[in-house]
């Protein structure tokens, strides 16, 4: 159990930015370059086309920059930067540390690698750190993937790629917005989905998929059993984009109908930590997202981890 405890201070969210590199690779640029085609891609995973290119400093920048300035903050108010990303530009130090160099921060900042959970950790570790202090942390979740895919490999290259997307919390006294969160991981998964430093990501695609929809159903039926919730109260679920079927698939078991559900893959591919708020901040921009909602953000990845956190969008 991970119920909050009351009293706890919380944070909500105030600002939101993201950044996709300008190239875009359509299904039918790999199918030029491997045996594939369009027509399996999009059967298969529910993607069109995806961004490729920067660097993680470089995404996190932009996204980050754009999140503060919805909040209409300056930088220097930022009390710490987290950084969720499986695809850090060096091994040491930290991306985080050349981010809050390009922003101008002043703070504490670290990395977060949970793969393509990793945003989600970000967030819950976030709102630690507002419990114990803390009044405005700017989380970021980016990866550049296309540096560790082998675009030789159809089993990968047709799912990976590149973005970021920021969020702004800021501390709420009377209540923040996180209803209840849990977090997961099971090492002795680690062979289905890993890449060696210097190495690209290798892949067992049919047991990632069969693992994806149990770890990630598990998960998010933990939180909303802390939050007090069942499917019906969840007005929009935020999941992993990673492939169109395995969200329908865990959507199904869940009881939540898809038509509830946002989804940016057709047009991201599966972009690990950025994922989850890229499709976040989607699905705020079409006004999908009223205050008041309660929004189911989870996500599952390498390790293998699970993630979920439940937001009452605009606090409590
Ligand atoms: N293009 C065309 N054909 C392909 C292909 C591709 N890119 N990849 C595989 N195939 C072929 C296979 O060779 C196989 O052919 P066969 O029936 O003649 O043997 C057939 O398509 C089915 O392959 P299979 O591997 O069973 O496909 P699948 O339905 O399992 O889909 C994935 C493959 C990778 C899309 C799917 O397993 C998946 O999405 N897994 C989860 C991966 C994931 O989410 N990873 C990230 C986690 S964060």
């Amino acid at each position: 159990m991970t119920k909050i405890p009351s009293g706890i201070r919380g944070g909500v969210i105030t600002g939101y930015g993201t950044a996709l590199p300008p190239t875009v690779l359509t299904n039918d640029d790999l199918a030029a370059r491997m045996d594939t085609s369009d027509e399996w891609i999009r059967e298969r995973t529910g993607i069109l086309s995806r961004h490729v290119g920067g660097t993680t400093s470089g995404l996190s920048i932009e996204s980050g920059r754009k999140a503060i300035e919805m909040a209409g903050l300056d930088p220097s108010e930022i009390d710490a930067l987290v950084l969720a990303t499986t695809t850090p530009d060096r091994t040491v130090p930290a991306t985080s540390a050349t981010v809050q160099n390009g922003l101008g921060l002043r703070c504490g900042a670290f990395d977060v690698n949970a793969a393509c959970s990793g945003f989600v950790y970000s967030l819950v570790v976030a709102h630690g750190l507002l419990a114990m202090g803390a009044r405005k942390i700017l989380v970021i979740g980016t990866d550049t993937l296309a540096r560790i895919t082998d675009w030789e490999d159809r089993n990968t290259a047709i799912l990976f790629a590149d973005g970021s997307a920021a969020v702004v919390l800021e501390a709420a006294e009377n209540g923040g917005q996180l209803l209840a969160w849990n977090l997961d991981a099971d090492g002795s998964a680690e062979e289905f989905l890993f890449a060696e430093i210097g190495g690209h990501i290798k892949m067992d695609g049919k047991e990632v998929f069969r693992r994806a929809v149990r770890i990630m159903c598990d998960s998010a039926e933990k939180s909303m059993a802390d939050a007090g919730l069942t499917a019906d109260d969840i007005a929009m679920v935020i999941p992993h984009q990673a492939n169109i079927r395995i969200i329908q698939a865990a959507c199904d078991r869940l009881g939540i109908p898809e038509e509830r559900t946002a989804t940016v893959l057709h047009y991201t591919g599966n972009t690990s930590s950025a994922s989850i708020p890229l499709a976040l901040v989607d699905a705020l921009r079409s006004d999908r997202i009223k205050k008041g909602d309660n929004i189911l953000l989870v996500g599952f990845g390498a390790g293998m981890t699970a993630a979920s956190a439940i937001i009452k969008w605009g606090g409590q």
